[in-house]
């Protein structure tokens, strides 16, 4: 499990993928992998969630996890369909449980102090700071670092080209997550050589 987190913090960025056909799964992974960004958090936001994660996982070229995990039953889903890391917009202490059950790595969202403190608590010292921008950004991460100088936060939400910077420049900041570079709409349509440019944009922030 640490050396999951350690490629999700080589490769500084998470992009947090809505999918609503799993057939874009494969064509997405070459994009990604085109991109230089191969790494995808799978959203269970639709019903192609599951479905998508198999076949990024079979493809073997892309580190999949699942997000927007919010139950045990979905982590055993994740975690059978080939997720490797399984993220929460939340703390749950029965997502957490059943992510060590299964050998994947957690990442559930922390906000406030009691938030990360209870994260803290149940083993974990990486957390998704989510909703990013409307959390109090940059300057909250920065205030929670203090207190917890052992806790790394994956700041998702809001967050773009314009104001990645102030992420990436925290010596706290694993990686940051965020949707801009796979725009779900881009994808229902096909336009994968489009993704992978926004893709290879977003890398060439990172440096
Ligand atoms: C998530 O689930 O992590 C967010 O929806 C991603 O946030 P963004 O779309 O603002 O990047």
């Amino acid at each position: 499990m640490p050396e999951i987190l350690d490629q999700l913090a080589s490769a500084r960025l998470v992009p947090v993928v809505v999918l609503d056909d799993a057939a874009h799964a494969r064509p997405l992974a070459g994009a990604l992998v085109e991109g230089g960004l191969p790494v995808a958090e799978v959203t269970f936001r639709t019903a192609a969630a599951v479905e998508s994660i198999r076949e990024m996982a079979a493809d073997g070229r892309v580190l999949v996890g699942a997000g927007t995990v919010l139950t045990p039953a979905q982590v055993d889903e994740a975690v059978d369909a080939g997720a490797q890391y399984v993220v929460s917009p939340g703390f749950s202490r029965e997502v957490v449980d059943r992510c060590a059950e299964r050998g994947v790595l957690a990442l559930p969202g922390a906000v406030t102090a009691t938030e990360v403190q209870a994260a803290f608590a149940a083993g974990i010292t990486t957390v998704k700071f989510f909703p990013a921008e409307t959390s109090g950004g940059a300057a909250a991460i920065k205030a929670l670092s203090a207190p917890f100088g052992d806790v790394r936060f994956v700041p998702t939400g809001g967050i773009g080209a314009t104001n990645l910077a102030e992420y990436l420049s925290l010596p706290s900041v694993a990686a940051v997550g965020g949707s801009w570079m796979v725009p779900r709409g881009a994808i229902a349509e096909g336009r994968f050589d489009d993704v992978a440019a926004m893709v290879a944009d977003a890398v060439a922030l990172t440096r």
